[in-house]
Parts: C-alpha cells; sequence; structure tokens
C-alpha cells in the first residue's frame, strides 16, 4: 500500500474534539513545544514547503492539524505547548483539547505512534518530561526526535544524544534520531518508523 505524497492536503484544523475526523485510517501525532518545529517537519517529511504553518509568532492559534496523506494517513500536528506568555483561558483550552485527543478520542486506537519532539539545544524541559510521562502512562508508542540539528556541531549532537538516551522521563529501548528540516537530516530514519507502525509503505 505505496503511499503518494503528492496527494495531501489539510483535512481539517480542529479546535474542539467533536471535530476530530473519524476515518477509519492510522493516525501519526506530532508533539512538542511551541517553536520547537513540529510544523517544519511535517513539511519536510512531506516535502513540501508550507502546507504546515510555520510560525513567526508561536503559540497563537490552539487547534490540531490533520493532514491527510493519500487518504492513507493523518499527520496530525498538535497545538505546542511551554508557551510562557500564553493566557489562561488559552492554557485551558490547549490542556481540553489535547486531553481531548488523548483520552476521549474514538479513534484512539488508530494513532499508532507519537514523534515527540524535543529542541536538540535544549533537551527535555520540565514540561516535555511531563509529555512524555504522560504518554508513558497513556502507554502510546513514541519516539523522540531532537530538532534543529543542523545548529549543533559534532561534539554537541553527542551531548544531545547522551541526554536523551539516559534521561530518567524517556524509556531505554525508545527510538531516538536528529533531524534537520531545514537539511532533511532523519527523514529516511523518521519515514522508517511511521511505515513501521502502521504497515504503510513509502
Ligand atoms: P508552534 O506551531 O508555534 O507550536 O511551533 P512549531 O513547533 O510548529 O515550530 P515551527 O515549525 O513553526 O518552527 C519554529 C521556528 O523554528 C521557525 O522559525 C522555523 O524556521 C525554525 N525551525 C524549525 N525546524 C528547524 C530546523 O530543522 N532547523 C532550523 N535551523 N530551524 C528550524
Ligand atoms: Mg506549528
Amino acid at each position: 500500500m505505496a503511499l503518494n505524497l503528492n496527494n495531501v492536503n489539510l483535512r481539517i484544523s480542529a479546535g474542539l474534539p467533536k471535530q476530530f475526523p473519524r476515518d477509519a485510517v492510522a493516525q501519526i501525532a506530532f508533539s512538542g513545544r511551541s517553536n520547537v518545529g513540529k510544523s517544519s517537519l511535517i513539511n519536510s517529511l512531506l516535502g513540501r514547503k508550507s502546507l504546515a504553518r510555520v510560525s513567526s509568532a508561536p503559540g497563537k492559534t490552539i487547534t490540531i492539524n490533520f493532514y491527510d496523506v493519500d487518504k492513507k494517513l493523518f499527520l496530525v500536528d498538535l497545538p505546542g505547548y511551554g508557551f510562557a506568555k500564553r493566557a489562561p483561558a488559552d492554557k485551558a483550552q490547549w490542556s481540553a483539547l489535547t486531553d481531548g485527543y488523548f483520552t476521549q478520542n474514538p479513534n484512539l486506537d488508530l494513532l499508532k505512534l507519537v514523534i515527540q519532539l524535543v529542541d536538540s539545544r535544549i533537551g527535555p524541559t520540565a514540561d516535555d518530561e511531563m509529555m512524555l510521562s504522560f504518554l508513558r502512562e497513556c502507554q502510546i508508542p513514541f519516539v523522540v526526535v531532537g530538532t534543529k540539528a543542523d545548529k549543533l556541531n559534532a561534539t554537541e549532537r553527542k551531548k544531545t544524544l547522551e541526554v536523551l538516551h539516559s534521561h530518567p522521563t524517556i524509556p531505554t529501548d525508545t527510538p531516538i534520531l536528529l533531524y534537520s528540516a531545514l537539511k532533511g537530516e532523519g527523514k529516511t530514519d523518521l519515514w522508517k518508523q511511521i511505515t513501521d507502525h502502521t504497515g504503510i509503505s513509502l
């Protein structure tokens, strides 16, 4: 079942759990802080420049964006967290929507993998640790991706991988990879994770 990456579109920008699509296709969700590079990574995976909006002002809209990939797969861009200046009402909206996705989602069994993004230069923040613990509690398979790898030199890359591999909230068997949306680094390995977890081939 090969994927046609030219047949991709934004299915819905959902602001409420009742808007989540009910299609019987696998979902892969992308989670991480505002500005960590979720939308850029989705664009890079799909070979598109600006399908997913890359924000200059982080954390502006709180929606879950479902990208329909050839009617066989949804790539799900979760709203970013950890945006310090966000108003309390916005934080509540984030929680309701994200919690809705993981706990009241009628298609939760179709969520095959969460790609948890962590900024390579910063490592896991307190918010990332909370998200990682939550994913473990929900027993949802996840991989950890260090973003913006192009900003690291060889020593920093090694250090980042060590930090992620030895991190207390990341189980030792968790796949960890570095990604650069700018250079396309990590793209083949991440697609391999997605195809392995969905049974869909590229
Ligand atoms: P929110 O939607 O606000 O949660 O942010 P996001 O996680 O979707 O991040 P986004 O993709 O919008 O990227 C945030 C900023 O980081 C933008 O200025 C991007 O150009 C930059 N960025 C993203 N990925 C990379 C990367 O691989 N390398 C470099 N150098 N910059 C990147
Ligand atoms: Mg985004």
